[in-house]
């Protein structure tokens, strides 16, 4: 395209007559251009985002969730609609120290509002039986029954899953975390639980001299190496040759639909929505289980090379599904759509904590209080009306009690 200027130089000398010619040829050129700019869309960053905007006003005409909503063909020009109804019957795998109660919160606040079924661990308890691969019996009153949705910690089995989520569309996501926050992060949780830990004076005094503080056979010791790969069912401390590792990556790829990203927490939940066919609203979420800046300790660059290699199959795990996020991104929402909703969705979450939390994250005394840490978390309004306390109340109850509610509704419903 010429200068403005140029442009508007060739246009007072021409006649009135071949104005009109030219303003006819004009319109044709930027229809056909427009045409063109249409279908490159996808490789022009600027143009996504004009292609963003577009379905971000498409997407205001879908019906509320709970009924089967319109999605656009995002491979497609024309905005072809496909239908798409909310996913119902959901595996997650809750993985350890990952953000995992966070997701895990909002998905029992779906099973609730949903009438849904939850498989749940026996009473009191937060977590299967996670010293073996997961098995039916684990579930709490099992009696090959189906149910609608798993989401507490169990140490991954697909075929025991399946004898308890027998819908064949079935969802399986799980949740994955960079190893050195998520080491960093362990370390202090168990410091006390796991031994390797406890008899360690630091974490780097751990990895400067594991042979002394780490007995891999010590069935406390589970979660100190390659804590992932445990909860995904593998071997975690067997030295693990090119054709296991690769094997059971393809494993997961074929037993998974979707991998998220810790990191990038709420990016994930927007792909997640997409994915679920579910609205905005089902994903919005408070952190569980955050502690206190001050109890976060800063990694110094040589100590994260340590834990990357102390934790070489969850590192090549997680760089893994770190590429295949961006890709799954790229491939549907697009990340100019995927900024602009994780925009929206950090308002909504702003408008909810203005709805119905007390200002300010307070050092959670309750009684899961975890000693030696400050946990940190909000409390919520004491003078909302009923309904609105109830419904705030669910996003910060613990998963213990949350559990025990939607097991007693449950058997209410039968
Ligand atoms: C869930 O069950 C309750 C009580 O039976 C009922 O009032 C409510 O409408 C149900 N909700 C949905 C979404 O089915
Ligand atoms: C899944 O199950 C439903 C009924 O529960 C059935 O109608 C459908 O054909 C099944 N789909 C596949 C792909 O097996
Ligand atoms: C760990 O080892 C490195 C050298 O290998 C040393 O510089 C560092 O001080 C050691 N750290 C601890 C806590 O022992
Ligand atoms: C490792 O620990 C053992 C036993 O506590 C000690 O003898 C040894 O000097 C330590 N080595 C390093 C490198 O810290
Ligand atoms: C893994 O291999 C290393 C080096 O080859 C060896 O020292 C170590 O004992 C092996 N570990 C296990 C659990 O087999
Ligand atoms: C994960 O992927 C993003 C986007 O490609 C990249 O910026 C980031 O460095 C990756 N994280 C790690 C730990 O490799």
């Amino acid at each position: 395209m010429g200068s403005p200027g140029a442009c508007f130089r060739c246009w007072n000398a021409i006649t009135e007559r071949k104005r009109s010619h030219l303003f006819m040829i004009k319109l044709a050129l930027g229809l056909i251009s427009l045409i063109f700019i249409f279908g490159m869309k996808n490789s022009i960053p600027v143009l996504k985002m004009v292609q963003s905007k577009y379905e971000v006003l498409l997407e205001k005409r879908i019906p509320p969730s709970g009924q089967p909503k319109q999605h656009t063909d995002r491979n497609s020009d024309v905005t072809l609609t496909a239908r798409c109804s909310p996913k119902r019957h959901l595996m997650f795998l809750k993985t350890h120290k990952t953000g995992g109660t966070t997701v895990q919160n909002m998905l029992l606040r779906y099973v609730d509002s949903r009438n849904l079924t939850l498989a749940t661990p026996p009473r009191g308890r937060v977590t299967f039986n996670e010293k073996f691969p997961f098995s039916a019996n684990y579930v709490r009153d099992y009696n090959k029954q189906q149910y609608d949705v798993i989401a507490h910690h169990l140490r991954f089995k697909i075929t025991q899953v399946k004898k308890v989520l027998k819908h064949n569309d079935t969802f399986y996501f799980s949740i994955l975390r960079d190893p050195v926050n998520l080491m960093e992060s362990s370390y202090s949780f168990f410091k006390k639980d796991f031994p390797a830990f406890r008899l360690s004076k630091s974490l780097e005094d751990l990895l400067n001299n594991s042979s002394s503080y780490y007995n891999p056979y010590l069935n406390t010791n589970t979660r100190v190496k390659n804590p992932t790969w445990f909860d995904f069912g593998y071997n975690n401390i067997a030295n693990c040759s090119e054709e296991q590792y690769t094997k059971a990556l393809v494993e997961i790829e074929k037993s998974f639909h979707l991998i998220l990203i810790s990191e990038y927490f709420d990016e994930s939940m927007i792909l997640l929505k997409e994915a679920l066919c579910w609205d905005i609203d089902d994903v919005v979420t408070f952190k569980h289980n955050s502690r206190n800046k001050e109890d976060i300790k800063t990694v110094s660059e040589n100590l994260a090379r340590k834990i990357q290699e102390w934790n070489s199959l969850d590192w090549r795990l997680y760089n893994h599904f770190n590429v295949t996020f961006w890709a799954k991104v790229e491939e549907t929402i697009g990340l100019a759509r995927l900024q602009d909703e994780v925009a929206i969705l950090r308002e909504k979450r702003r408008e909810l904590e203005r709805q119905c939390t007390l200002d300010g994250l307070v050092v959670n005394q309750g009684r899961y209080f975890k000693e030696g840490l400050h946990l940190m978390s909000h409390k919520v309004k004491s003078d909302l009306d009923r309904d609105l306390k109830e419904k705030c109340k669910r996003y910060f109850i613990h998963p213990r009690d949350y559990t025990e509610i939607l097991y007693t509704k449950q058997k209410l419903q039968k």
